[in-house]
């Protein structure tokens, strides 16, 4: 029936030639692949172009209008004068600093009327693929069976400077190298980086946050999660800083926009930058994650929220200053939950269990070159995760424990300055520059800091760090609390909380002010200075060695049983891991049935937003103009044939972090939505995918020009 099937979709395919209309494809394929090994299967799925229109070399193909946006999102340009797509979510930091008081563009939105208008943001990037080519044999030259990993290392981090290097000489573009398949093939990728990027437009927070994080990893959805930015560039097109000079990029290609809308069963596209996935991982690792680390984190992250809530909802200064914040957290501990929930449902240890077994057979079936190089490998996968898994567990709690309190996490920046005043030569001037920074990190820590939060917080999670660690995993001043207060945390944080002045703005900006670099040993003195400087111990002398040790021997193993894999697979193609590099995933427009009963359909309308909105509820406000659009079903030409305005939509597309912000294509390679998140259900297809109920949710981009269009005017953008 296929002639590329994943390994690991073996078992879910069973399911889905016996149940559902699901025809869900597994996979981040290699664009430059996919003539060789998925075009018939796309166009067997619907597709109307060729490979070769997704990625050309010697001519323009839509790989010219993807981008990696920022430093983990994707965008896609729209138009010939570098006019880009991306998600609000993505372009939120930027939108943030532009906004003020008089200005508030987070809260009522933005539209630049002409390129003058269009704001800039320092340190803001994208950057286009320019070529890729396996380079494999020369990075591997030189590494010889019998070297430590370490030997080994070193001699692919030689090889890999060098032929960048070269690569680099003989080309306009920056050139690096990119592992694969863990370690087990290389590329040479080019790329150009270009570095002014200004906003164009953005919705209000009430259209492109509608729904915050109650809404967020679910479906249905109404989130108008977009953005409009701009690449500029100089005279000759090419990357150049921001300048007035700069003129807006002329792109080799851009997306052409369907205004037709998606049907169940169309065919889509996700053409974007998918971060990391770990498909590949053996069962005792998806168990550590799983049913070890992701439940820690989380029950460590609720106590945050909780008590960020509690304030929250009690004062909207609050609000404003947490809701970042808060936003962040609730957002890995929503995916967390998902995603062990979505393991267990899908029975992932066990059936990975069931794939070690046969890898077994495989090797035992084998002649003995084959044994002698894979016999081993489960057991020592077996006894190193075994061993890591406690010190995983102690990193994972300096983070979300320790450094999560705030003081804490604040104080532990001034590490950098207490070794630069270490320095036996450091300059006046040096040190100047640094007390700059530092005031400018204290005005900005100050701004969105609640003292009694953060005390709420430290009672909750230093009392999860003494029920979950042993003391020898412990930094000591989490030891002190039995030691010196007879176990009464309340008293050590207010302790900690009194005594420390990094609760105190003009304590430190005081202390900035007249710093000289003998005054270094004051920070030892403060107790959360002192905190901070316990967990760096605490790493340093009981963690980091027995950790990297466990770790490399753990990317060794994968390495090997990686290619073990690929060994048992060959004749079928399985695609790498997400690395951050350009990919591409298919898969078709469907609803779903996330539980017993329960059936969603694969799109949402503006109805649904009229259904949800709650004045009370910052996240469920509903802009009165957009209201009016409704009542008055003012659409345009945006509207879907029955009239209704479609919000947003599935599809059962392979994504992941990174891929916010992604294109979606239809069958004739047309825009027709925007990624933005994966359902709740789908949370654990970085670990293993589920074609069952694995979708991705995308904005219809029928709704984002009827934003720009009719909401927010911006008809010369619309022509554009
Ligand atoms: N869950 C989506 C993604 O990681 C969107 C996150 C932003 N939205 C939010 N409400 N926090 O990452
Ligand atoms: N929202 C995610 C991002 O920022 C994408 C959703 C996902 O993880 O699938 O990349």
């Amino acid at each position: 029936m296929r002639r590329f099937v994943c390994w690991f979709s073996i078992l879910s395919l069973l399911i889905i030639t016996t149940s559902s209309t699901s025809m869900a494809d597994e996979g981040l394929w290699l664009p430059f692949l996919l003539e060789q090994h998925n075009q018939t299967r796309m166009q067997e799925m619907g597709m109307q172009i060729s490979a070769d229109d997704i990625y050309a070399l010697n001519q323009s193909s839509m790989k010219d209008a993807i981008v990696l946006f920022g430093r983990g999102c994707t965008g896609s340009i729209v138009s010939d004068q570098g006019l880009l797509f991306t998600n609000h979510h993505c372009g939120f930091g930027s939108i943030r600093n532009h906004s003020t008081v008089e200005n508030n563009y987070l809260d009522e939105g933005f539209w630049a009327t002409n390129l003058k208008e269009e704001l800039p943001n320092p340190g803001l990037t994208i950057t286009l693929l320019k070529q890729m080519e396996e380079v494999t044999d020369s990075i591997l030259k030189g590494v010889e069976p019998g070297m430590t990993e370490a030997q080994r290392d070193a001699m692919i981090k030689n090889n890999s400077e060098r032929i960048s290097k070269n690569a680099q000489k003989n080309s306009p573009y920056n050139a690096i190298v990119r592992a694969f398949y863990n370690g087990n093939q290389f590329y040479l990728i080019y790329t150009e980086t270009f570095r002014d990027i200004r906003l164009v437009g953005t919705p209000p927070y009430s259209i492109g946050k509608f729904g915050g994080s109650t809404d967020n990893w679910m479906w249905p959805r109404h989130t108008g999660d977009f953005a409009v930015f701009r690449i500029y560039a100089n005279a000759e097109n090419q990357p150049a800083d921001y300048s007035e000079e700069n003129i807006p990029y002329k792109p080799a290609y851009h997306l052409p926009i369907s205004l037709k809308g998606v049907s169940e069963g169309d065919f889509t596209l996700v053409y974007g930058y998918p971060g990391r996935t770990s498909v590949y991982l053996p069962s005792q690792a998806v168990e550590l994650i799983a049913e070890a680390t992701n439940p820690h984190k989380v029950r460590l992250r609720q106590q945050r929220l909780d008590v960020f809530d509690k304030y929250m909802q009690a004062d909207p200064q609050i609000r404003i200053q947490y809701a970042s914040k808060d936003a962040g957290v609730a957002n890995g501990w929503k995916k967390m939950i998902g995603e062990s929930n979505g393991v267990r449902r899908l029975d992932a240890i066990n059936k990975k269990a069931s794939q070690e077994t046969a890898f077994v057979e495989w090797v035992h079936a084998g002649d003995e070159n084959r044994k002698a190089l894979y016999a081993g490998l489960l057991p020592s996968f077996e006894e190193s995760y075994a061993s890591l898994a406690p010190y995983a567990l102690a990193t994972d709690y300096m983070n979300e424990a320790g450094r999560a309190i705030e003081l804490i996490g604040f104080a532990s920046q001034f590490r950098f300055l207490y070794e630069a005043s270490q320095e036996k030569d450091v300059s006046e001037a040096y040190i100047q520059s640094l007390i700059k920074r530092y005031e400018q990190r204290t005005e900005s820590f100050f701004k969105d800091y609640h003292e009694p939060i953060d005390r709420g917080v430290a009672q909750k999670l230093l009392q999860l760090y003494l029920d979950y660690i042993p003391p020898d995993l412990r930094p000591a001043f989490v030891n002190e609390i039995n030691l010196k207060y007879r176990g009464n945390i309340e008293a050590f944080v207010d302790a900690l909380f009194t005594k420390s002045m990094f609760t105190n703005k003009n304590q430190i900006l005081e202390f900035l002010s007249s710093y000289k670099p003998r005054h270094a040993r004051r920070l030892l003195r403060d107790p959360a200075y002192s905190a901070a400087n316990d967990i760096s111990i605490l790493y340093e002398t009981r963690i980091k060695e027995t950790r990297q040790r466990l770790t490399t021997s753990i990317d060794s193993l994968q390495r090997i049983y990686m290619a073990g894999l690929i060994e048992m697979h060959e004749g079928s193609y399985l695609y790498p891991d997400a690395n951050f590099t350009l990919r591409a995933s298919y898969g078709l427009v469907e609803g779903y049935s996330p539980a017993d009963a329960v059936e969603y359909d694969y799109y949402t309308t503006l109805g649904g937003i009229m259904e949800k909105e709650d004045p009370n509820n910052y996240d469920y406000i509903v802009d009165n103009k957009l209201r009016q659009l409704f009542l008055n079903s003012d659409y345009g030409d945006y509207a879907d044939d029955d009239g209704k305005m479609r919000v947003a939509f599935v599809a059962s597309n392979h994504t992941t972090g990174g891929s916010s912000g992604s294109p979606v294509m239809n069958a004739d390679g047309h825009l027709a939505g925007i990624n933005f998140d994966r359902g709740w259900e789908a949370t654990m297809s970085d670990l293993m995918y589920d074609p069952i109920q694995g979708r991705n949710i995308a904005v219809d981009v029928r709704y984002v020009l009827f934003v720009m269009d009719k909401l927010a005017g911006a008809s010369h953008l619309i022509k554009e």
